[in-house]
């Protein structure tokens, strides 16, 4: 490709397969940064990492910083991280709690919602100078929905439901009704590691259902011999399990036709203490047709182009760093009015598999380098995500599924990803959903 050309993205990504450039051409991830990360709807965080007023966490979108803060009012805001007097970043920290920002290099003071309150020697500014324009910027756009908050550079993207679509919001009404006080509390921290590879590896792999059965066997084996239950049979070629794409890029796992939800109520209603306490909140909580119904659901994995990816016990967000740079956040949940007893064990499954001294994350952040390594080998340029193809089932509603191990969820997301970076499907236009999803 010659450098600075126009990049024909139609002919990067194929039905069956992608080429290595739209993970290793730096001018391919620049143009991501702008049509993805600059212009279309991203995730910034969930209000239940800032409980409380005065909250805040520093953010990014794509390059530009942000401030997701919860003001005194209790109103949560995304604002720009830049002091509108001459552009210094006035909040530095990466975290607390604060009434007020106040920039380091002239003083200027920002109350936590974002109006200007202080100006140092105010006296040399004239009687036009207007305090109550200059608060720090809101992101042009914002939205949540059951409390994840996300933000857009752009003022002209579709509504933030039209871009999530039915079945991710019935995905995260699910991740909240999960809890007898139906929201998630994200207050025990995050686990952060980076990679030498491109944010896509991540974005895919947390919906790969083929890798399962091989990159993480040792530790499956290991929960094998602990539990005496075949631990990885929902990944196998066999599994009745299935992967869904729900339009946009946004891709969920769906392990309930292989009947993880029913052994889990069973066991739940079964056992004395906790299991049996939880059953018993969430059918008061939601009634016992609901509770069965987010019971049975499954531990889901649901990818949400471009950066988020809910897992039964976290969220994680992916940070785009450079074409061969990627950090990856994660948050592990809680559930908001069950037994303490409930979230530490959920906690302890948690550190289990994702920790930092995990058995299984740290195996695909191998795997993630081992792919740009093998990537710089060009005689084939050519990635195949050609498994299953043509075994898909599409819904009457539009969703199309296949078996787990299919690579249905390769082709959706980067399937969105052609059409966002070729201009067919805008961010800023209404979306299709398309056929070869
Ligand atoms: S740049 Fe912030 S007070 Fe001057
Ligand atoms: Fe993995």
């Amino acid at each position: 490709m010659t450098a600075g050309a126009p990049i024909r993205y139609a002919d990067l990504v194929l039905d069956d397969r992608v080429h290595d450039s739209v993970y290793t051409d730096p001018q391919i991830f620049e143009e991501e940064i702008d049509r993805i990360f600059h212009h279309g709807w991203v995730f910034v965080g969930h209000e239940g990492e800032v409980p409380e007023p005065g909250d805040y966490r520093s953010r990014e979108l794509g390059r530009q910083p942000v401030i997701f803060a919860r003001g005194d009012d209790g109103v949560v805001r995304v604002l720009m991280n830049r002091c509108t007097h001459r552009g210094a970043m006035v909040c530095p920290y990466e975290r607390g709690n604060s009434r007020f920002f106040t920039c380091a290099y002239h003083g200027w003071t920002f109350r936590n919602s974002g109006g200007l309150v202080g100006v140092p020697h105010p006296e040399q500014y004239g009687d036009s100078f207007d305090r109550d324009a200059l608060g720090l910027r809101p992101v042009p756009r914002c939205d949540s929905y059951r409390g994840f908050v996300f933000a857009s550079l752009s003022v002209d993207v579709v509504p933030l439901v039209e871009h999530l679509g039915p079945r991710v919001l019935a995905e995260m009404d699910i991740a909240g009704d999960l809890s007898p006080g139906g929201r998630l509390e994200v207050t025990a921290g995050v686990h952060k590691f980076g990679y030498g590879g491109n944010w896509k590896l991540q974005l895919e792999n947390s919906v790969d259902g083929y890798h399962i059965t091989h990159l993480h066997r040792s530790y499956f084996r290991i929960q094998e011999e602990r539990s005496g239950r075949d631990a990885m049979r929902f990944a196998t070629a066999a599994s009745p399990a299935l992967v869904h794409s729900l339009g946009n890029g946004h891709v969920s796992w769906d392990l309930s036709p292989a009947g993880f939800g029913g052994a889990a109520i069973e066991r739940l209603r079964n056992t004395p203490g906790w299991p049996r306490d939880y059953y018993d909140l969430l059918v008061s909580a939601h009634g016992q047709a609901r509770a069965d119904e987010v019971l049975s659901h499954g531990a889901g994995h649901v990818a949400i182009f471009p950066n988020l990816v809910i897992i039964a016990s976290q969220l994680r967000m992916i940070r785009p760093v450079a074409v061969d740079r990627t950090e990856v956040f994660i948050y592990p949940t809680l559930l908001s009015d069950v037994p303490p007893e409930m979230n530490e064990e959920r906690l302890r499954r948690h550190e289990s598999f994702y920790g930092p001294a995990g058995g299984g994350a740290t195996d695909d952040l191998e795997v993630f380098e081992r792919v740009t390594a093998g990537l710089r080998a060009k005689v084939d340029p050519w990635i195949r995500i050609d498994r299953g193809l043509g075994r898909e089932v599409v819904a009457d509603d539009g969703t199309v599924s296949a078996q787990i191990t299919s690579e249905l969820s390769n082709r959706a997301i980067l399937g969105h990803w052609r059409r966002v970076m070729s201009g067919e499907a805008s961010v800023r236009l209404s979306p299709r959903r398309s056929t070869e999803e």
